[in-house]
C-alpha cells in the first residue's frame, strides 16, 4: 500500500496527527498495534490543562511557569510557550468534533486543581478524560476518511539510498511482515513505562518499540532517565487511581489517619514523599471518605470503580491502599518544534517524542495537551513534507530480513520463559531504576538488562500459530524494551544530580553548573549506546559508552 502519510500510534497525538495531515487531502493511514484504543492516552484519566478566557485568576504566563518549574528548570521556554498559548485552541477543537467536556453551572468548562499548578486549570470529563478524547478523535478520523489499520505491529523504518521509503510491520491476522511505501511517516507510539512491569500504570503494550526502532535508525534519544512514577496506583496492579480523586479533595494518609504529605504538590515529590513513609513501615492510602457519595459518583466514578475491581475496596466507606508506579516517560525521539526528526521526513509526537515541554518532570493534565497540540503540529508538517516528497522506492531485501527475524522467533526452539523474563525486568527496573536510585542499584540493573539480552536470542514462540500470535508479539516487544532499558539505566548512571524524576541517593542536590541540559543518546555501530550532555564535546568522564562501561 501507498500512503502520501503513515502515522504509527493511535493515542490522542497519533490520531490528532493523522486527522489533521488529512485536512490536507492526503491519503493517510494510522496504524495500531493492537486495539486502537488502547493506548497509554486513554489511561490518563484527570484532565487537559488550557487557560480559557474564562478561567479565573490565571493566565498563560502562569501556565508557562509552573510548567517549567515543575520540570525542575530543564523545560524548553519556546515549546512550552507554543503548547500553553495553543491550549484553547485545542480545546475549541476537540469540543467542535464532539468532546463533552464537564461544564459548570454558567455553561462554562468546568476546571479542577492539580498537582503543581496554581490555578484551576484542568478541563476534565470526569476521570475519563482521556478515554473520552481518544474515541472521540478516532470516530472524527473515520469520518474525515484515515484510514486506521489495527493490529500491525512496526518494525522498522524502510529507507531508500538513506531516505524513508516507508515502513516495515508484522501483520498479526499472519504474521507475515508487509511493507507500506509513504512520502512521510509520524512516530506516535507512545512511550515505555510499561516494561516496569507489575509496577506500571500502562499496559505491557507500552514497551518502547517505537523508541528502539529510532535508536536502530540512528535517530537519537533525550533525557530517557526521567520516569515519572504515579503517586496513586493500586499495589498489586499499577491500576491508576487518577490525580482527580485528590484534585477533587481525597486525602492521603497513613495506617493512623495522618496526612504527611500536601496532596497537590508535584508527583515526583509526592511520590517520594509516599515511599520515604513506606520505608519507614507505614502503609498509605487514599481517603475519599468526607467528599460524599455524589460528589464521588459524578466526578469520580472510575476511582470508584478501579478500587472496587481492583482491590475489592468501597471508597465511600474504607480506605483505598496505594503506591507509586511508573506512569509516564519525559524522554524520547530528539526533535525540533515542527515535530520534525534527526531523518528527513520523520516527525515525532506524543509521549515517544522529546518536545522538550515536561522537562524532567511532567505536570498532571499537560500530557494530553502535548498530545493534541503536538499532534496537529506534526500531522501538519508531515503533511506539508508529503506534499513536496516522492515517494521512493522500497528495499525488499530489507523486508525479507525483518521475514527472516519473525521466523527464527516463531519456528525457533524455545529456551526461556517469556513471562518470567517480562517480570523479572519489571521487578528489577522497579527496585533500582525507580523513584529512588544510586550507582550501584543503577549497576545492577544495567548488568541484568545485559543478561536478558543474551538469553533474549533463545527466546521463541512455544505457540507455532501463524495466526494472532500474542507471543511472538511479546517476544518482540520484550527485544525492544531491553534495547529501551539499556539506554535509560545508562543515562540515568550518567546524570550524577537530581533533578525532577531522577533522583540519585548518592547525588541528592540539582547541579545546574553541570547538568541543567539534556541527556542525548545515540547508537554507535555494533550497537554501542554513547551517552553525552547537550553541548559537552569534549570531556570524556561524561562520554559513556554501554559495552566498555566501568563499574567503579
Ligand atoms: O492521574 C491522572 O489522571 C493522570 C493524568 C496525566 O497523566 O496527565
Amino acid at each position: 500500500m501507498l500512503y502520501d502519510v503513515i502515522v504509527v500510534g493511535t493515542g490522542i497525538a497519533g490520531l490528532n496527527a493523522a486527522l489533521h495531515a488529512k485536512r490536507t487531502g492526503l491519503k493517510v493511514a494510522v496504524i495500531a498495534k493492537s486495539n486502537p484504543l488502547r493506548s497509554n492516552s486513554a489511561v490518563a484519566s484527570g484532565g487537559i490543562n488550557a487557560v480559557l478566557k474564562t478561567t479565573a485568576h490565571d493566565s498563560c504566563r502562569e501556565h508557562v511557569a509552573d510548567t517549567l518549574k515543575g520540570g525542575a528548570d530543564l523545560g524548553k521556554l519556546s515549546s512550552v510557550s507554543a503548547m500553553v498559548t495553543g491550549a484553547e485552541t485545542v480545546i475549541q477543537e476537540l469540543r467542535a468534533i464532539g468532546v463533552a467536556f464537564d461544564l459548570n453551572d454558567t455553561g462554562t468548562l468546568s476546571q479542577r486543581p492539580f498537582g503543581g499548578s496554581k490555578a484551576k486549570r484542568t478541563c476534565y470529563i470526569a476521570d475519563k478524560t482521556g478515554a473520552a478524547i481518544t474515541q472521540t478523535l478516532l470516530n472524527q478520523c473515520r469520518k474525515e476518511g484515515v484510514e486506521i489499520i489495527p493490529n500491525h505491529q512496526m518494525l522498522t523504518i524502510a529507507t531508500y539510498k538513506g531516505k524513508l521509503s516507508g515502513i516495515t510491520l508484522l501483520r498479526r491476522r499472519d504474521s507475515t511482515v508487509i511493507a507500506f511505501a509513504c512520502k512521510s511517516l509520524v512516530l506516535a507510539g507512545g512511550g515505555y513505562a510499561g516494561m516496569y512491569r507489575g509496577h506500571s500504570t500502562n499496559s505491557q503494550e507500552s514497551s518502547g518499540d517505537i523508541l528502539a526502532i529510532a535508536l536502530r535508525a540512528n535517530m537519537r534519544l533525550v533525557n530517557m532517565e526521567f520516569v515519572q512514577f504515579h503517586p496513586t496506583t493500586l499495589p498489586n496492579s499499577g491500576t491508576l487511581i487518577s490525580e482527580a480523586a485528590r484534585g477533587e479533595g481525597a486525602y492521603i494518609v497513613d495506617e493512623l489517619g495522618e496526612r504527611f504529605t500536601q496532596e497537590l504538590q508535584t508527583r515526583d515529590k509526592l511520590s517520594r514523599d509516599i515511599v520515604r513513609h513506606q520505608m519507614g513501615g507505614h502503609s498509605v492510602y487514599l481517603d475519599f471518605r468526607h467528599l460524599g457519595e455524589a460528589l464521588i459518583d459524578t466526578k469520580l466514578p472510575s476511582a470508584r470503580k478501579h478500587a472496587l475491581n481492583g482491590a475489592g475496596i468501597d471508597i465511600l466507606t474504607e480506605l483505598l491502599p496505594i503506591t507509586p508506579s511508573a506512569h509516564y516517560t519525559m524522554g524520547g525521539i530528539w526533535c525540533q518544534e515542527d515535530g520534525s526528526t534527526d531523518m528527513p521526513n520523520v516527525f515525532a509526537c506524543g509521549e515517544c517524542a522529546y518536545t522538550g515541554v515536561h522537562g524532567a518532570n511532567r505536570l498532571g493534565g499537560n500530557s494530553l495537551l502535548e498530545a493534541a497540540y503536538f499532534g496537529k503540529v506534526a500531522g501538519r508538517s508531515a503533511a506539508k513534507a508529503a506534499k513536496k516528497g516522492i515517494f521512493h522506492p522500497i528495499d525488499y531485501a530489507h523486508v525479507a530480513n525483518e521475514m527472516r527475524y519473525v521466523d527464527t522467533i516463531l519456528e525457533g526452539e524455545n529456551r526461556f520463559n517469556i513471562n518470567t523474563m517480562r517480570r523479572n525486568l519489571g521487578n528489577i527496573l522497579y527496585g533500582n531504576v525507580g523513584v529512588f536510585r544510586e550507582h550501584d542499584s543503577l549497576v545492577k540493573a544495567l548488568e541484568y538488562i545485559h543478561y536478558l539480552m543474551k538469553r533474549s536470542s533463545g527466546l521463541c514462540c512455544v505457540n507455532k500459530e501463524r495466526s494472532n500470535n500474542v507471543e511472538l508479539m511479546s517476544i518482540i516487544e520484550l527485544r525492544n524494551s531491553l534495547t529501551v532499558a539499556e539506554a535509560m539505566t545508562m543515562a540515568a548512571l550518567a546524570r550524577e544530580e537530581s533533578r525532577g524524576s531522577h533522583y540519585r541517593n548518592d547525588f541528592p542536590d540539582q547541579r545546574d553548573k553541570e547538568y541543567r541540559v539534556n541527556t542525548l543518546i545515540k547508537r554507535l555501530s555494533g550497537s554501542f549506546l554513547r551517552i553525552q550532555f547537550e553541548g559537552d564535546r569534549t570531556s570524556q568522564w561524561r562520554y559513556w559508552i554501554s559495552q566498555f562501561f566501568h563499574v567503579h
